[in-house]
């Protein structure tokens, strides 16, 4: 069914991500993990709450390391609009920006109300990422060696051609040790899932493919962008210990379950934002220039596909005349 072009809250988004962004640029390098997590969710927190929406987050973070959070079931938006679950995450990857390395990101998701997938107590999940042309050839059951070379066919390329984003963890020595041995090349990154999901995605970005097991709201959040894109991505609830399992079995978890990208979140009508925060593969980090600073944003509505690259400047003179965040300097 046609119809007349309706708000994207994508754009609105942009302005959320930003602002955290913002705010927690200037606490790159200073190892307080805290205190930079702590200024993109008040910012992200200030500039939600003025957009037309009744939200409800659904995907909060900070639970895993029990830091400053939008929490879960916190309301957001004015209230008038429509009702949505909200996906955050203030600071993806928080000790990337507390060590100043690259890659930390402000990153937000809307959807229909209802749509997204809660990951109660399970903190993780395999995960299996893909963009456009493997879409459908990817089967998080399957040997490594199997999707990548289904992944390799279907791109017209060699398995050894393909670039694999695995997060370095112990956990995937294994993991890694196999790819290593089908010829495929591996970007081993320290932290930022969400991101390498994003990059799998994303056309020309040299990454074929994300797998290994990361955190399950950032799986969600994955979920959104790569929805908007046109990807895939396929999970499974990975519970830590006894107590997680039988926690989740309790409130009725099906551990065995692949979660696909529908289950993840179970509409197109998605909104997604992500501002660098530091400088990365995804998106330039925040750049202050004494008048003011520069943030790149990378936003995508799930409707229509479209995705829009952002670069916008922020000048203090004008802006801290109105804004009640301190962004011309620490806070
Ligand atoms: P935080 O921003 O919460 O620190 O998450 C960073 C991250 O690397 C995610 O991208 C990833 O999904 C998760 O942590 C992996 O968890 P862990 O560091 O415990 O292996």
């Amino acid at each position: 069914m046609k119809t007349k072009p309706s708000h994207n809250l994508a754009l609105d988004l942009a302005r959320v991500t930003e602002a955290a962004a913002l705010a927690a640029g200037r606490w790159m390098g200073r190892g307080e993990k805290e205190d930079g997590d702590q200024a993109a969710v008040d910012a992200m927190r200030l500039v939600l709450n003025s957009i037309d929406i009744d939200g409800v987050i659904v995907i909060g973070e900070g639970e895993k390391d029990e830091a400053p959070m939008l929490f879960n079931g916190e309301r957001l938006g004015t209230g008038d609009g429509p009702v949505l679950d909200i996906a955050v995450d203030p600071v993806e990857g928080t000790r990337l920006l507390a060590q100043g390395r690259q890659g930390s990101v402000a990153t937000v998701a809307l959807a229909e109300s209802g749509s997204m997938f809660n990951p109660g107590p399970i903190v993780y999940m395999h995960k299996i990422a893909v963009g456009r042309l493997g879409k459908g050839h990817i089967d998080i059951d399957a040997p490594i060696e199997v999707n990548l070379n289904a992944i390799a066919r279907e791109k017209g390329a060699d398995v050894d051609d393909l670039t694999v984003v695995i997060l370095e963890r112990p956990r995937h020595e294994e993991l890694i040790q196999r790819v290593r041995e089908t010829g495929a090349r591996i970007r081993l990154i320290t932290d930022g899932d969400v991101a390498g999901a994003i990059l799998a995605a994303q056309q020309g970005s040299g990454i074929d493919i994300l797998i290994g097991v990361g955190g399950t709201p950032e799986g969600v959040l994955a979920a959104c962008a790569l929805k908007c894109m046109g990807g895939e991505i396929q999970g499974r609830l990975y519970p830590r210990n006894e107590a997680e399992m039988k926690a989740a079995k309790d409130l009725g978890y099906d551990l065995d379950k692949v979660l696909r990208i529908d289950d993840l979140v179970a509409t197109d009508d998605i909104f997604f934002a992500v501002t660098g925060i530091t400088d990365g593969e995804l998106v330039d980090g925040v750049n202050y220039f004494g008048a003011g600073a520069r943030t790149h944003s990378i936003v995508m509505r799930g409707i229509t596909g479209t995705v829009r690259e952002i670069i916008a400047t922020h000048r203090w003179d004008k802006l801290m005349t109105v804004s009640e965040i301190q962004y011309d300097r620490i806070g």
